[in-house]
């Protein structure tokens, strides 16, 4: 059965109660999709997960409740959304056309954490598109998103649930810490198995030009697509504003350390015992093999330790990251520190989320 609880947010006005409903991947709980479908078809706005991070969603071709998720998230309207489908099959609702790429990538990867930028269908109200003639579309691989998605019966516009800026949630409880008051209903299905959000690649530049690193790599990308693909920003309007300089963002400022792997553990261990010696309290997002290296086990008082695994594992690393971000950052330390682990694979997107999170940014460089 699904647990239903109400909420009341202690925020300023406008509040809305927000519903929480609970629910299970492995069978996706009839009554509350249903619940959560209704209230999409009503306007409303539904936060759900997806393999990536939690969505905040609402009807795409409802330009009123579109509205609605700028507003909640206080997202400027400058910044076009992601429209989300149950199947491929649906692509025709949203977008009027598809290049050989397109193709290529969303038989590959779809479902599943690849948002492809197509031509607009002109039925998607120029809200959920900035302005643009372009949409950006995904299919999420994830039981509970298509479920609703189908349940509902119409695309969903969702950017990630959080407030505009800061770090996206992978977690119900995320969503609620952003935005309760300010969502309808939300629906709790756990952890999101990918943890970093989708990669955008915009298939109407030659050769498709990747806007934001994510889910899936450049490197399968490329393979699928037997070519080699643009990273970056297009110029103009184009532009991806998950690409802005400051994004995804704690409270405390992150500083980040690049470069050589050894004088990178140098200069935080350094930084580390500095921090100790004033009186700052920092707070490490660290590997577990860092935490070794760092001598971080036991931590020394006034520093906090968040766990993101094996570097062995860098799915893992990127399905910790915004998680341990915000556990951090609810300890209220001065300064958070971390540091990148290559631009391989999923790395990539790792780094390019904390060089977008970061306050400050440290280039060690290589002994000489
Ligand atoms: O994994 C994800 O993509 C998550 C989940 C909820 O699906 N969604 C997400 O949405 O990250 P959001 O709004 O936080 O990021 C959407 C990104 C932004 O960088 C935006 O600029 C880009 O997609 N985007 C959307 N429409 C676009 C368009 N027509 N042209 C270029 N970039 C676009
Ligand atoms: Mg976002």
């Amino acid at each position: 059965m699904a647990r239903c609880t109400q909420r009341q947010a202690n925020m300023i006005a406008p509040v809305k109660r927000t519903v929480v409903l609970t629910v299970t991947v492995d069978d996706p709980e009839p009554a509350a999709i249903a619940r959560a479908a209704q209230a999409l078809r009503q306007g409303k706005l539904v936060a759900f997960p997806t393999e990536t991070v939690y969505g905040l969603g609402a009807n795409a071709l409802d330009r009123v409740a579109v509205r609605a998720i700028f507003a909640a998230k206080g997202r400027p309207s400058d910044d076009p959304l992601i429209v989300h489908l149950a199947s491929p099959e649906d692509l025709p609702v949203v977008a009027s056309q598809m290049s050989r790429e397109a193709r290529l990538l969303a038989t590959a990867f779809w479902p599943g954490p690849l948002t492809l930028v197509l031509p607009r269908n002109a039925r998607v109200p120029l809200e959920v598109t900035a302005g643009l003639d372009s949409v950006a579309v995904r299919v999420p691989d994830h039981a509970i998103a298509r479920a609703l998605i189908s349940a509902a019966a119409v695309p969903v516009a969702a950017p990630s649930a959080n407030r505009f800026g800061h770090t996206s949630p992978t977690l119900a409880e995320h969503v609620l810490a952003d935005l309760e008051g300010r969502v309808d209903l939300v629906l709790d299905g756990g952890p999101c198995r990918v943890g970093v959000e989708s990669t955008v690649v915009d298939v109407s530049a030659t050769p498709p030009r990747v806007l934001r690193p994510g889910g899936v790599s450049v490197e399968d990308l490329e393979r699928v697509l037997g070519l080699e693909l643009e990273l970056g920003t297009t110029p103009g309007p184009a532009r991806s504003p998950g690409l802005l300089a400051r994004h995804y963002s704690p409270n405390a400022p992150l500083e980040l350390y690049e470069g050589d792997a050894d004088q990178v553990v140098e200069a935080m261990a350094r930084r580390i015992r500095a921090c100790v010696a004033s009186g700052e309290r920092v707070g490490v997002l660290a590997s577990r093999e860092d935490t070794v290296r760092l001598g971080l086990n036991p931590p020394p008082e006034g520093v906090q330790v968040a766990d993101l695994g094996s570097e062995a594992d860098p799915a893992g690393i990127a399905r910790r990251l915004y998680s341990a971000m915000r556990r951090l950052d609810a300890r209220g330390p001065d300064v958070i520190l971390a540091r990148t682990y290559g631009v391989q694979g999923v790395g990539l997107a790792i780094a390019d989320r904390l060089r977008r999170a970061a306050a400050r940014r440290r280039q060690v460089d290589p002994k000489a």
